[in-house]
């Protein structure tokens, strides 16, 4: 079965091989690479290609993941956004990540309704959805408060980074975005 979403300006589709160089040009981009990478600087392409094959080898193991962003007017690549759960993360995460020249439009909000209404609809039992942010990341802290979650007292250790979790509830989240 192919996934293919659909939303007013974004296709969203399983994140795959023929997406690796876009992705890797995102993050050597020193503003989008911020918060994503251990020190927060552009890793190397090769640090950088190893990444992006562990995209497609988490669809491969959970049969779910991040799934590329395409912004319908142009047909260009402008990011990731989606579940994800690797072992050892704290919960089943929806993550966003849009390029930088693309920043501002809501392209992260949008794709990411749609990312955790697939999601729960893919698995009834999952209780919720969570976002794993540093404190320091207002940006994406906006996201979370436009998609409905919250701020928990959860606190996730990563690189040495004490990120906070934010969730969403899915009866609740379910009632005010619709299923
Ligand atoms: C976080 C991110 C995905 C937001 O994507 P987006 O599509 O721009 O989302 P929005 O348009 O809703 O903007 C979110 C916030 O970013 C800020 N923002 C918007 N345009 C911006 C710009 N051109 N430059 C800097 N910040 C900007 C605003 O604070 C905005 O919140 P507001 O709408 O309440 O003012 C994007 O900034 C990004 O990819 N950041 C780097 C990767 C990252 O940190 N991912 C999340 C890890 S937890």
């Amino acid at each position: 079965m192919t996934i293919c979403i659909e939303t007013e300006r974004l296709i969203l589709r399983p994140f795959s091989e023929k997406d690796v160089e876009d992705h890797i040009a995102m993050m050597q981009d020193e503003n989008t690479a911020s918060f994503l990478t251990p020190d927060g600087k552009p890793r190397a392409y090769g640090e950088e290609w190893r990444a992006a094959a562990m995209l497609i080898g988490h669809w491969s193991i959970r049969g779910f993941g991040f799934f590329s962003v395409v912004e319908k007017e142009t047909g260009d690549w402008v990011g990731r956004v989606g579940p994800w759960h690797p072992g050892g993360w704290p919960g089943l995460e929806c993550g966003w990540s849009i390029v930088s020249g693309r920043w501002g439009k809501g392209y992260a909000p949008e794709a990411a309704i749609a990312s955790v209404k697939w999601t729960f609809d893919q698995f009834p039992d999952l209780a919720r959805i969570i976002s794993v942010i540093d404190p320091d990341n207002k940006n994406s802290q906006a996201v979370a408060r436009k998609i409905g979650e919250e701020k928990t007292d959860e606190i996730f250790d990563f690189w040495g980074h004490k990120l906070e979790v934010w969730a969403a509830n899915r009866d609740a989240w379910l009632t005010a975005y619709g299923s």
